[in-house]
C-alpha cells in the first residue's frame, strides 16, 4: 500500500471511506485533480463496478469494512488526509438486517442507528492511530447536528443525526483530544438527489396535472440543500485549506417553498407545497421506518432547524477566506437531472 500511496515521491495521501458512494465518490474525484495527493479509496468489495470506475481513475483501492477495525487500521495507514463518512440507512435495504433487528426487538431506525455509531467509533479508533501522520486539519468527518441536543430533547430519537453527532465530534473529543485538534465537521445539507428515495412526497402528480410538494416542515424555513455528487468534493477540498477544529454546512439555504418555485422554473411544471402533518408522511412512505424517521427530520428541519441552529461556517465564508469553493446552485443542480420520467414524459 506504502508505494501506491505516492508517499515515496513526496506526495501526500488522502484516504477516503465512502469512496464509492456519493459523498467519498466526490472528495475521491476531488483530490484526484490535484497532483499533490494521491487518493486510496475504501470498499468492501474491490471487484464493484464504482470501485473498478475508481481504479481506472487512478485509485488505489483497499478493501476495509467499517464493521472491522482492524481493517480500518491497515487502510488508514500512511493516511495524511482521512475523509469518513457512515452510511444510516444501508440496513434499511438489507433483509439480514431486517430480519437482525426483529430478533433484537428493536426498531429497524434503532439498528440503523448502533450500526452507524459503532462505525463511526471504528473510524475514529482507527483514524487515532494514525493521528501523528495526519496534517494538521487531515481529519474531515461527514456530520449532522446532534437533533436531541439542539432540539433541548424534543427530538430524541432522530437517529440518523445523532448517530453522526454523537461520535464527529462527541466521542472523538472525549476519546481522542490529539485527533480532535485535527478535526473539521463537515454537516451536508438535503441532498438534491433526495427525490428519488421520497418521490411521493417531493413531487406528486395530481390529477389536473400539476405537482404537489408535500413535507411536515414550514414552507419558508430556510433548508441547505447539496448537489452531493458535484459539490461534496468541492467544499472539503477547499475545508482542508482551512485550520482545523471549525464546524461547516455544504449546501445552499432555500425555503421548501423556494425549491419547489425552483424546481417548477427548471421543468415547466406547475408545484404547490402544502405542509402536510407528520402522519400524514409516515402514511405516505411505504416503510413504516422510514416514514417515521424522514418526517422526524422534516419536523426538526422545521424548528429548530436542520442545523439544529447551529452556526456553521459555509461555502461563502471559505470564499471570504480566499478560497476557491465552486458550488453549484440548487436551480443548476436542478437543471441537470433528467425529470422525464417524474413529470410522466418519455425522455
Ligand atoms: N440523502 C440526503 O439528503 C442526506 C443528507 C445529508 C446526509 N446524508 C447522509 O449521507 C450518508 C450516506 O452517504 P452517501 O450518500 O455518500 O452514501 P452512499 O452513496 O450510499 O455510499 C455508501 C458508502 O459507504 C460505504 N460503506 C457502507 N458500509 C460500509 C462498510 N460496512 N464498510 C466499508 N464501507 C462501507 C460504501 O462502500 P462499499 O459499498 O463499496 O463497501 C459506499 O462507498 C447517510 O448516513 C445519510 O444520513 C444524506
Amino acid at each position: 500500500m506504502a508505494s501506491a500511496s505516492g508517499i515515496d515521491n513526496g506526495t501526500k495521501l488522502v484516504v477516503v471511506v465512502g469512496a464509492t458512494g456519493n459523498q467519498g465518490g466526490s472528495v475521491a474525484r476531488r483530490f484526484l485533480q490535484d497532483p499533490r495527493y494521491a487518493v486510496r479509496g475504501l470498499t468492501r468489495d474491490q471487484s464493484s463496478v464504482a470501485a473498478q470506475e475508481l481504479a481506472m481513475l487512478g485509485v488505489e483501492t483497499v478493501r476495509a469494512d467499517l464493521d472491522d477495525v482492524e481493517s480500518l487500521k491497515a487502510a488508514f495507514a500512511g493516511a495524511n488526509i482521512i475523509f469518513s463518512v457512515t452510511n444510516y440507512w444501508e440496513p434499511f435495504f438489507r433483509p439480514d438486517c431486517r430480519a437482525k433487528a426483529q430478533e433484537l426487538g428493536v426498531s429497524c431506525r434503532k439498528y440503523a442507528y448502533d450500526v452507524e455509531y459503532q462505525q463511526g467509533k471504528n473510524i475514529a479508533d482507527a483514524a487515532a492511530t494514525v493521528a501523528d501522520s495526519l496534517n494538521d486539519n487531515g481529519f474531515l468527518v461527514s456530520t449532522l447536528s446532534h437533533a436531541a441536543k439542539c432540539s433541548n430533547g424534543k427530538f430524541n430519537d432522530l437517529y440518523h443525526y445523532d448517530a453522526k453527532a454523537d461520535v464527529f465530534p462527541d466521542y472523538v473529543a472525549s476519546a481522542h483530544p490529539a485527533l480532535a485538534a485535527k478535526m473539521s465537521c463537515i454537516h451536508t445539507g438535503f441532498f438534491t438527489t433526495s427525490h428519488r428515495i421520497l418521490p411521493q412526497s417531493y413531487f406528486k402528480k395530481l390529477d389536473d396535472g400539476t405537482f404537489e410538494m408535500r413535507f411536515p416542515c414550514d414552507p419558508d424555513k430556510p433548508i441547505p440543500h447539496l448537489d452531493v455528487n458535484a459539490d461534496t468534493g468541492s467544499f472539503v477540498y477547499a475545508v482542508h485549506q482551512m485550520p482545523p477544529g471549525k464546524h461547516y454546512m455544504a449546501g445552499e439555504y432555500l425555503s421548501w417553498a423556494e425549491f419547489a418555485q425552483t424546481w417548477a422554473r427548471v421543468t415547466g411544471a406547475v408545484v404547490r407545497y402544502k405542509e402536510v402533518s407528520f402522519d400524514d408522511m409516515v402514511n405516505e412512505v411505504a416503510d413504516r421506518d422510514l416514514g417515521v424517521e424522514v418526517a422526524l427530520m422534516f419536523r426538526y428541519s422545521s424548528d429548530p432547524g436542520y442545523d439544529g441552529g447551529m452556526d456553521l461556517l459555509k461555502a461563502e465564508d471559505l470564499r471570504e477566506a480566499g478560497i476557491d469553493c465552486p458550488m453549484l446552485t440548487v436551480e443548476e443542480s436542478l437543471a441537470r437531472m433528467d425529470w422525464a420520467a417524474t413529470l410522466g414524459k418519455s425522455s
